[in-house]
């Protein structure tokens, strides 16, 4: 079991992963974030029991975290424990989420797009839900926006984004038709679909895809859920080891294919 412990600072010079990925001996590189708890740290596991050939790149906002999240890999003893939140959706809870969900995705993305370029077998996994089909999308302007896969580009999820954050402000999320209370959760998770597609699009021989691990019991949803953090990680790995003739551009629910 190979895996290093990378603390990615987005939006910054300091983007550590560049240095483990110069490293020759592995045949596969796979960067994982968020992979200090939850379903990416599953993840972590099952790709760096998949073989040993493989580079698990364990990424984490906050490095201590991260180098728990190692420690607890190599003693295989998980330690579980309870937090309980409620969030209300403001204009900045909706802003952080959008961020979170869309924009830190698309910049971690884009500075590994370099390096997957050099790969022999590029692929991108993304973690979506299903809350973001398109069917609970229910502003319609932006649903058929989404829903257009043809005219898809950044600058339309822009659009959508941008559009929905105005409507946050101006407190008109029930009048625009949104799903006001997850919303933002919904909207992010719709537009990293999006991307997807975008990206699917643009990069034919990778394989990109996104995937509802479905619900999932971790910490956040106090253990509820109808899958472990097994299940939930299995699909993700699964894609991300996909062959070369494999899938691209779609969205799974598990391992089963899914409409957008
Ligand atoms: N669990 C479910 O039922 C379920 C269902 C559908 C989809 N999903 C999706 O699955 C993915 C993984 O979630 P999970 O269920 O495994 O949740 P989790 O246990 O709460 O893990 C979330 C991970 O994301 C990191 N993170 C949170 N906010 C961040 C930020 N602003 N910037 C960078 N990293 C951040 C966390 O780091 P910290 O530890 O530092 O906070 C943690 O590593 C998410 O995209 C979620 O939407 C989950």
């Amino acid at each position: 079991m190979t895996i290093r412990v990378v603390r990615v600072t987005i939006n910054s010079t300091a983007f550590w992963p560049i240095q483990v990925v110069s490293h020759g001996q592995y045949g596969l590189i796979a960067v994982v974030t968020g992979g200090n708890k939850g379903i990416g740290f599953e993840i972590c596991k099952l790709l760096a029991s998949s073989s040993d050939d493989v580079l698990v790149v364990l990424t984490a906002r906050d490095e201590q975290k991260g180098l728990q999240a190692l420690h607890k890999l190599k003693t295989s003893g998980l330690k579980t424990y309870m937090t309980k939140q409620v969030m209300l959706q403001t204009y900045e809870t909706a802003k952080d989420c959008i961020q979170t969900n869309y924009y830190g995705t698309k910049h971690v993305t884009e500075a590994l797009l370099p390096f997957l370029s050099l790969s022999s077998s590029p692929r991108i996994v993304n973690i979506s839900s299903g809350v973001g089909k398109l069917e609970n999308v229910k502003d319609k302007r932006s649903s058929q926006m989404l829903s257009d896969v043809n005219r898809l580009t950044e600058e339309v999820v822009e659009e959508v984004v941008t559009g929905f954050l105005c409507d946050v402000k101006d407190d008109s999320l029930e009048e625009k038709g949104w799903n006001a209370p997850l919303s933002a959760y919904i909207v992010s998770k719709a537009v990293i679909n999006a991307y997807t597609r975008i990206l699917a699009n643009k990069y034919l021989s990778f394989r990109i895809n996104a995937i509802n691990p479905g619900f999932t019991k971790i910490d956040m949803t106090h253990h509820k859920g109808t899958y472990t953090v097994e299940e939930g990680a299995r699909g993700p790995v699964w894609l991300a080891l996909l062959p070369d003739e494999g899938p691209s551009g779609r969205f799974f629910f598990q391992m089963e294919e899914t409409t957008f």
